[in-house]
């Protein structure tokens, strides 16, 4: 079971920051997942739309100048990285799912992309980009086909993981709360993966590993991989 650090290492350093990033990468996870919201054409890594709840910041995102979200304190002292700081880090080193969340187009995931491919040693294999917005997935698949794409569900679908064939993806990114067997079986008869976010605690990662899901997104990687006996 593979083990993504969720937002980073973000149980042991603020989430979605270069020190997150830097623990996930000390800890060899297989992953790291993070969050990009698109201010002014760039890709900034923060999870919530509100500023205050994850820095020094007031209001809304969207309401300021990137020169602005710049100089707040997203923890530790840390400012909010850019999504290009982060693939800078990561270099391939391992895989990194992207979570495109509100107002980030496709088109400029898909050049950041392009860039970790070219410039920063990544292969295609080792970037899934996701969303819960499906129509930003289905467009991305359709203007750069060789983009692994993570179906994002908080659901069982009427019809399991159909939706994420539909999409072409490579895996359905379930929440914890519904993933069941049925979903696990009827992916994986389609040949799609399941990465199950987000997974904290001891006997849910155990439970996981013996659902047979691929993967699980924790803010804890090093206690995934005791809990499960995993060799990392
Ligand atoms: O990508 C998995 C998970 O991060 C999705 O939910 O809200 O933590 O971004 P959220
Ligand atoms: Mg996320």
């Amino acid at each position: 079971m593979w083990i993504f650090a969720h937002r980073g290492a973000s149980g042991h350093a603020p989430e979605n920051t270069l020190k997150a990033i830097q623990l996930a990468l000390d800890m060899n996870c297989h992953g790291i997942e993070i969050d990009v919201h698109e201010i002014e054409g760039e890709l900034l890594v923060i999870h919530n739309r509100w500023l205050m709840e994850t820095t020094n910041g007031d209001g809304h995102v969207h309401q300021h100048s990137l020169a602005h979200l710049r100089t707040l304190d997203a923890g530790h002292g840390q400012s909010i990285p850019t999504l290009r700081e982060v693939l800078e880090l990561i270099k391939g080193h391992c895989v990194v799912n992207i979570e495109v969340k509100s107002w980030a187009t496709e088109r400029a995931v898909l050049a950041e992309i392009e860039y970790a491919i070219k410039k920063l040693s990544f292969r295609n294999e080792q970037i899934i980009l996701s969303s819960f917005n499906h129509q930003i997935l289905a467009e991305a698949k359709r203007l750069r086909p060789a983009t692994l794409i993570g179906a994002l569900t908080s659901c069982i679908p009427l019809h399991y993981a159909k939706f994420a064939q539909e999409l072409k993806a490579y895996s359905v990114n379930c929440c914890i709360d519904f993933v069941d067997r049925a979903l696990v079986k009827d992916a994986h008869s389609r040949g799609i993966k399941v990465l199950v976010y987000t997974v904290n605690e001891e006997v849910d990662m155990k439970a996981m590993q013996a659902l047979g899901v691929d993967g699980i997104f924790t803010n804890y990687p090093s206690r995934a991989v005791i809990a499960c006996g995993l060799d990392n």
